[in-house]
């Protein structure tokens, strides 16, 4: 079976407060992903920090914080072949105005600073972000029978 990777997905406080939680939770499911970890939780201000620890001293933070910590947001545990490039791939361009046709971000949103969706930007950040949303025991190392019809062997 072809090697498999996980990413952090945020569905961000834009997403939960429209009703999109779980159109955008199918389509990540309809292109063939797992979801081996699943919550909804409320980002504090010690957790944006540390989520956002390479943004802290950008002009546009203090936005961001304000915005991440507004209402909850659903943290994904992803995996699949690719998962991080997969999911950057169709969350879209990081301004949803200049988003592909397509991806979620311009599916559903027009602003840069409500921008929908978060994902891991590499193997690296995946690792790190989801030791930040996860603990070991909440990420679920399940048998999909369904991917024998999605992973080729
Ligand atoms: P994310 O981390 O949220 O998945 O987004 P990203 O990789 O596409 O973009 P990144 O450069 O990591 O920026 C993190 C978030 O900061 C906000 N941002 N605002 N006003 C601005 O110029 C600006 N630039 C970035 C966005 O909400 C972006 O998602
Ligand atoms: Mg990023």
């Amino acid at each position: 079976m072809a090697a498999q990777s996980r990413t952090l997905i945020l569905l961000k406080p834009d997403a939960v407060q429209r009703g999109l939680i779980g159109t955008i939770i199918s389509l990540i499911e309809q292109r063939g992903l797992k979801i081996v970890g699943l919550k909804l939780i409320q980002i504090d201000d010690a957790l944006a920090r540390r989520h956002y620890a390479a943004h802290v001293d950008k002009p546009f933070f203090p936005g961001l914080h304000k915005f991440i910590t507004s209402s909850p947001v659903v943290a994904l545990a992803v995996q699949g072949v690719n998962a991080v490039e997969v999911m950057r791939q169709i969350a879209g361009a990081t301004d949803p105005s200049k988003a592909a046709p397509g991806t979620i971000r311009a599916n559903f949103g027009l602003s840069i600073g409500m921008n929908i969706i978060h994902g891991s930007d590499s193997a690296e950040s995946a690792a790190q972000e989801l030791a930040l949303y996860f603990r070991p025991n909440e990420i679920i190392d399940w048998q999909r029978d369904a991917d024998a019809w999605i992973i080729e062997t």
